[in-house]
């Protein structure tokens, strides 16, 4: 039905983390929809992990899923390792798994403290690690990390987020510099309010009187933002940066 050759992302394997819901599974249908060849990551739910692949797969996209925890450097080897095995390529990498322990410094416990960070900062520097090796060696490449405005701003309640998110956003600055003159780009999105599992609830009338923009964004609002940074040559001379889609809330 589409898909045409000259679609710059056709014939490419995208690795989207956490992708069986939310923002993740968004990003996973709007790569699959360019004709990228999706790998949906999961860690726990498999049942919903697979909705996604059928749901791109239907659309007449190709998707297979895998199971890793991306805190987890073992796992992280072996996911892309069998991607590589697979696919033979890897040619974006979408850094999405993330989650919340939120609770005020003082009483935040160490072991909050540490999974987030486990998750939110130290699985992206395992993802980007593994997938180092062989983007460098085929002079190409996308990665794109999921922040938050949170990391820029901070936010009471959510120090060891912010904290890992405001490091995501150092990693890529780097790893954008390390990996520039082998043609692979390295950008940063950070999304605001954005109606999700993660943000259920949260919508207050204080909440969004910060919002220049008047509402939550929704996952799909990312997903646009995440196919213009993968897009060639679109984005090809955009790395670095960090893109806020968070409906006006922080003006930098
Ligand atoms: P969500 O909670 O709906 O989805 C997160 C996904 O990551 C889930 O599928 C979860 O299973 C997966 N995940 C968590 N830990 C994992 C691990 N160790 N290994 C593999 N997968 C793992 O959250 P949402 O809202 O879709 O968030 C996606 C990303 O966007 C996160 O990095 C989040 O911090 C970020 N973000 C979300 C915002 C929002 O307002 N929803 C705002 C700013 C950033």
């Amino acid at each position: 039905m589409r898909m045409t050759s000259s679609n710059p992302i056709t014939g490419q394997t995208a690795l989207v983390t956490g992708a069986s819901r939310g923002i993740g599974r968004a990003v996973a249908l709007e790569l699959g929809k360019t004709g990228a060849e999706v790998v949906v990551n999961y860690s726990s739910s498999t049942e919903k992990a697979n909705e996604v692949v059928k749901a791109i797969i239907a659309n007449g996209g190709k998707a297979y899923s895998i199971k890793a925890n991306i805190a987890e450097e073992k796992e992280v080897n072996e996911m892309i390792q069998s991607v590589l095995e697979r696919s033979g390529q890897i040619n974006i990498l979408i850094n999405n798994a993330g989650i919340t322990r939120d609770g005020l410094l003082m009483r935040m416990k160490s072991e909050d403290w540490q999974s987030v960070i486990n998750t939110n900062l130290s699985g992206v520097f395992l993802c980007t690690r593994a997938v180092s090796r062989s983007m460098l060696k085929q002079k190409s490449g996308r990665i794109i990390n999921i922040t938050s405005v949170v990391g820029i701003m901070g936010n009471a309640g959510q120090a060891n987020y912010a904290a890992a998110k405001a490091g995501v956003l150092g990693l890529t600055k780097s790893t954008a510099k390390e990996f520039a003159s082998r043609g692979i780009t390295v950008n940063a999105i950070a999304p605001g309010f954005i109606a999700t599992d993660m943000t259920k609830g949260l919508e207050a009338e204080s909440i969004l009187q910060a919002i220049p923009l008047g509402s939550f964004g929704t996952p799909d609002h990312v997903a646009g933002a995440v196919r213009f940074l993968a897009t060639d040559p679109a984005a090809s001379y955009i790395t670095g940066q960090v893109l806020q889609v968070d409906g006006g809330m922080v003006m930098s």
